[in-house]
């Protein structure tokens, strides 16, 4: 079978098409993946909901188009079918899109041109994200729906970003803990099986992808913080540290919740320590790189050991690492390093790094495990703030 996904729940326009063969034990072929990253939020610090919407509805059709091309099952309708009159579906697909009045335009002229793809299932994210950006993929893939008249699944982002790990590994051992560390979320998720989740604690405040965002800005560092702050701190010369001898810099940065009990976190106390410590400090490239490191440190001690207890305590087979975060080196070396230490008969498994920041192929992956539960397109809606368990 094949699943055109699509995810918009941020600031990354995603549209996949993923082959599946087998059943007990599915093979996957990617057939294309395009992510359009928004580049509009770069000197903002950070995501403005209805300017990320705006940019959706500009990507869509472009990014559809790029991935029917890719996937090579892209094609022109021949002249019989192009002259079919579509007045009556068009309206209700314009009714669809009313609150996407710029995304309409542009894929009706698409569907007047190309004809419907060999495509079995429609995949989209549903939540969470943000809410209008949200709406942007889920009303798009309802129109398609429509249109095609293919079946939609809804798909949980947080669980997308577990679930991608079976693409390169199609037998994963339960029960497993896992990581999923984002721009929204942070959560430590006990997985069962699939499908069966239990949040065991999360973020009572800021993400950690957040953090790193908010720390960057305090830097006077581009959007998205994550990877410009792991790019500056690997300039720090790291076989130093780890041999205990201190490094030049003195900075000291809390490591918030790191030893309490629970399997909860708390960032917004490490971005204020870090506003505190800059405050009428000049922006050395020396204070920077300082900086740089010690935030991403603070923010991987924390998230390690909080993985590392949760694994012991609820005997895992398996540590999944996901969400944009995992992207981050120190972080997946770093928690490899103590897993092979600390719990050695635990699998380990994180996504290619380019598959840890949003993409519609984690949407796909999951659109395929979750099959069965297709509705049609005027039952789905997004929700913002969609759980992955109660
Ligand atoms: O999963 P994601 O792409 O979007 C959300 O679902 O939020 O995660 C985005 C977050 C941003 O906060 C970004 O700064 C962070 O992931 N991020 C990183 C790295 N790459 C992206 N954080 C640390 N190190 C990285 N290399
Ligand atoms: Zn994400």
């Amino acid at each position: 079978m094949k699943i055109l996904a699509i995810e918009t729940s941020c600031d990354d326009t995603g549209i996949s098409i993923l082959e599946i063969k087998g059943s007990k034990t599915p093979s996957f072929k990617v057939l294309s993946n395009i992510v359009s990253s928004q580049k509009i939020h770069k000197n903002y610090g950070g995501v403005f909901p209805m300017m990320a919407k705006r940019e959706h509805q500009k990507n869509l059709v472009p990014v559809l188009k790029e991935s029917l091309q890719k996937a090579k099952i892209l094609k022109i309708k021949n002249a019989k079918i192009k002259n079919q009159n579509n007045n009556e579906k068009f309206k209700i697909i314009e009714k669809i899109l009313e609150k996407e009045n710029n995304l309409y335009g542009s894929l009706k002229q698409f569907l007047e041109k190309y004809e419907k793809p060999n495509v079995d299932l429609i995949a989209v994210t549903n939540g969470p994200g943000l809410e209008p950006c949200l709406w942007v993929g889920v009303n798009f893939a309802k129109a398609l729906s429509y249109f095609w008249d293919i079946p939609i699944v809804p798909v949980n982002h947080i669980e997308a970003h577990i679930l991608i790990n079976f693409l390169e590994n199609p037998k994963i051992e339960f029960p497993a803990i896992s990581l999923v560390v984002s721009g929204g979320h942070t959560q430590l998720i006990l997985v069962k099986k699939i499908g069966n989740y239990k949040i065991l604690g999360e973020t009572r405040d800021d993400a950690a992808g957040e953090c790193f965002d908010k720390c960057a800005k305090i830097l006077g560092l581009e959007y998205p913080g994550g990877p410009i702050i792991s790019k500056i701190a690997s300039k720090i010369n790291y076989s130093l540290i780890r041999t205990n001898k201190r490094i030049a810099g003195k900075i000291h940065l809390p490591r918030p919740m790191m030893n309490t009990k629970d399997y909860d976190f708390s960032f917004s106390g490490l971005k204020t320590a870090v506003l505190y410590a800059t405050r009428g400090k000049k922006l050395t490239e020396q204070y920077v790189k300082e900086m740089c490191f010690e935030v991403q440190q603070a923010i991987i001690d924390v998230l390690i050991k909080k993985t590392i207890n949760a694994a012991k305590n609820h005997k895992a087979k398996t540590i999944i690492l996901g969400g944009g975060v995992s992207a981050n080196y120190e972080l997946r070396k770093q928690l490899g390093e103590k897993i092979n230490k600390d719990t050695p008969n635990t699998k380990y498994l994180i996504p290619d790094s380019a598959l840890s920041t949003d993409n519609a192929l984690m949407i796909a992956v999951t659109g395929y495990f979750h099959k069965n539960k297709k509705i049609s397109w005027q039952k789905i809606k997004a929700d913002a703030n969609l759980r992955i368990s109660k």
